[in-house]
């Protein structure tokens, strides 16, 4: 099984921006845990800052890989580029967020990706990732 994790702007991040918010773990950590436990899996990991290079990984891996687990971060909420990326590719997409974006301000409460995602999982913290595996399994 062939998954990959796209993660958005300021992702590259975590373990130092808003601990409070994000936790302390870098995904670095993290990602390495994943792979340790699901070994199985052939699981990779995506980063950028740019939107057109988040649609671009979209494209890439969206009619050949069986998932890809994606938190577009701030995108979420603005870009109708990534959410059309989303409707036009094949490959089953969960969205996940670490923080739960509804108990935060409203203009996180809208995503321009969920209406096309298989499903989506919000609020468990970096957990939310290995849930969105898990769904996926
Ligand atoms: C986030 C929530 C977004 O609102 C925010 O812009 C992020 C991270 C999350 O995982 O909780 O950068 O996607």
């Amino acid at each position: 099984m062939k998954i990959m994790i796209i993660n958005g702007p300021n992702l590259n991040l975590l373990g130092k921006r808003e601990p409070e918010v994000y936790g302390s773990s870098t995904f670095a950590d993290y990602f390495q845990e994943l792979q340790q436990n699901y070994n199985s899996i052939d699981l990779e990991f995506y980063q950028s800052n740019i939107e057109g290079e988040l649609i671009d990984k979209i494209q890439e891996v969206g009619f050949t890989y069986d998932g890809i687990i994606l938190n577009a971060a701030a995108y979420t909420h603005t870009s109708i580029g990534i959410g059309d990326a989303v409707k036009a590719i094949t490959t089953p997409v969960i969205e996940v967020h670490i923080s739960n974006t509804f108990s935060r301000e409203t203009f996180r409460h809208q995503s321009f990706i969920s209406a096309n995602a298989k499903g989506i999982i919000i609020g468990f913290g970096l957990k939310s990732y290995e849930l969105a595996l898990q769904a996926f399994l």
